[in-house]
């Protein structure tokens, strides 16, 4: 492998490590919110233990209030006293009554807590022009004005800043089932009342494709394009078994299973590649970022749980997954400007589960905390030549990596081992750089199906590596079978 310190790739968007938590399950009920009232510790109703965990993660942007829930969310229904707020019913996740205590207020105290910056999805789907042009204002707005003063009357005298917001949320599914031709009217339309109040510049994402759909891209391309949208989204979940009926369980799965969820995630590479293809031909000066704002694996329920709620557990083959997406991102890093894992806490993906007062870290969590260090680094190219990892006839790279130069001049590498039986060495000439020091951690486990649970919450968790020998130019390191190894080079 050949290392170009003595080159750059583009930077990396600190935004490929934003975060999307939805009005699902228990995600923000019980995950995020438990109320001012709860025994659980909490500042005004939001959960401490999560807060501190997800300060940890540098998290740059969280997406809310959904996905399917954001084209039925109206949002006045979330504001005021919460007593007097009206309920409604969650239809798209297990029929749920939804309090509404969780809304626009309580949002914008999440992100400022966790240090993240918000990024809101309208509601295209069941809403109207007026309402989303309303809530935009409620939010901006520092003028007397309306909205702005509902606002005040709420208890928030200055206006939030709003970098992101959505208009619609899959559009061609839970979000009207529209066609991309009459879901870019319905863009054109909407965005046009989404305003720029008060200094607030609002970057707006449309709605993108489900994974290969290419046409919709096309369409979005040619009818929005760059004059009207800074971004267009891409959703693509990692099935196991590709199946949406039978997705694969997340922790009863052999190692057939296992290959066969890799081939599917890597496949992202390749969504990557041929929409931004189709983005470069209209937008050959990429103005409009491509915005993976779901993603992650979507395995089974855990058995016993409410199917409408989307709780799976999460395996060390999670953390490789998210390991190999994040090395996919880096590579398209000039295209992708931000990505949202799905989701955050108690929901498919999660970085954290909860169960009442306890709470853990999953595998997927450790990997974005050991690869924080990427936010808003310049890339840097590699030249890779990897063993395959072979089994039941299906066939991936073995390893895959990443490097980044951070602001300070830290170089860090991020290497994943797929294959769960046997290590690799990795020999690597470091052009342009001679370094003294190489550090690192590494993730690993007994087993791909290995799990933190809330008797064993730390079983999967990184520990210093000490794999790594320099020499001159050259680095050698040997990757464990199935391990995530962080490098950080001086
Ligand atoms: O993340 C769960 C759901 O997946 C989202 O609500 C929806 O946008 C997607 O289909």
């Amino acid at each position: 492998m050949i290392l170009r310190a003595d080159q750059t790739g583009p930077v990396i968007n600190p935004n490929l490590y934003g975060h999307f938590a939805e009005h699902l399950g228990r995600c923000i009920y019980e995950g995020i919110w438990v109320g001012e009232d709860s025994p659980i510790p909490n500042t005004r109703g939001i959960r401490n233990d999560v807060v501190a965990a997800l300060k940890n993660l540098n998290i740059p942007v969280l997406r809310w209030p959904g996905g399917c829930f954001a084209d039925e969310y109206h949002w006045r229904d979330g504001i005021g006293p919460r007593e007097k707020r009206p309920a409604m019913i969650n239809t798209h996740w297990g029929g749920v009554v939804e309090t509404n205590h969780f809304g626009t207020h309580e949002f914008f105290d999440l992100c400022e807590q966790i240090g993240a910056a918000p990024y809101v999805c309208g509601n295209v789907g069941s809403g109207s022009v007026q309402e989303m042009m309303e809530w935009v204002e409620y939010m901006t707005s520092d003028a007397n004005s309306p909205m702005a003063n509902l606002r005040r009357a709420n208890g928030r005298d200055q206006p939030w800043k709003l970098p992101y917001f959505g208009v619609g949320n899959e559009s061609w599914g839970c979000g009207g089932s529209m066609t991309p031709e009459y879901y870019s009217g319905e863009y054109r339309r909407y965005n046009t009342f989404v305003k720029n109040y008060s200094g607030n510049k609002i970057q707006r994402i449309a709605c993108g494709s489900n994974g290969a759909d290419y046409n919709w891209t096309e369409v979005l391309m040619k009818n929005v394009g760059a004059r009207m949208m800074n971004g267009l989204s891409l959703h693509y979940y990692t099935l196991p078994t590709g199946n949406w009926r039978k997705k694969g369980s997340a922790t009863d799965f052999d190692e057939p299973a296992y290959i066969a969820t890799l081939v599917n995630t890597l496949k992202m590479d390749e969504l990557i590649t041929r929409h931004g293809a189709i983005m470069d031909k209209y937008d050959p000066d990429q103005k409009v970022g491509m915005v993976i704002d779901e993603w992650g694996i979507w395995t089974d329920v855990e058995p016993g749980t409410n199917p409408g709620f989307l709780y799976q557990q999460n395996s060390l083959r999670d953390a490789i997954i998210a390991a190999l997406n994040f090395n996919i991102f880096h590579r398209h890093a000039g295209r992708v400007t931000m990505t949202n894992i799905a989701q955050t806490v108690n929901v498919l993906q999660a970085m954290i589960l909860t169960d009442k007062e306890k709470m853990l870290l999953t595998p997927t969590y450790h990997v974005f905390e050991m690869y924080k260090v990427h936010q808003g680094a310049t890339s840097l190219p590699l030249a890779l030549s990897t063993p395959d990892y072979e089994c039941g006839g299906k066939k991936i790279p073995a390893v895959s990596v990443t490097a980044s130069r951070a602001p300070d001049g830290k170089i860090h590498l991020g290497l994943v081992n797929a294959n769960p039986n046997t290590p690799v060495t990795v020999t690597c000439t470091l052009a342009g750089l001679t370094a003294k020091r190489a550090a690192g951690r590494v993730l690993t486990a007994p087993a791909i199906t290995s799990i933190n649970t809330f008797d064993a919450p730390a079983a999967v968790a990184p520990k210093p590596f000490h794999g790594a020998a320099l020499s001159g130019e050259t680095l050698t390191l040997t990757l464990p079978a199935k391990s995530i190894v962080t490098l950080e080079l001086e």
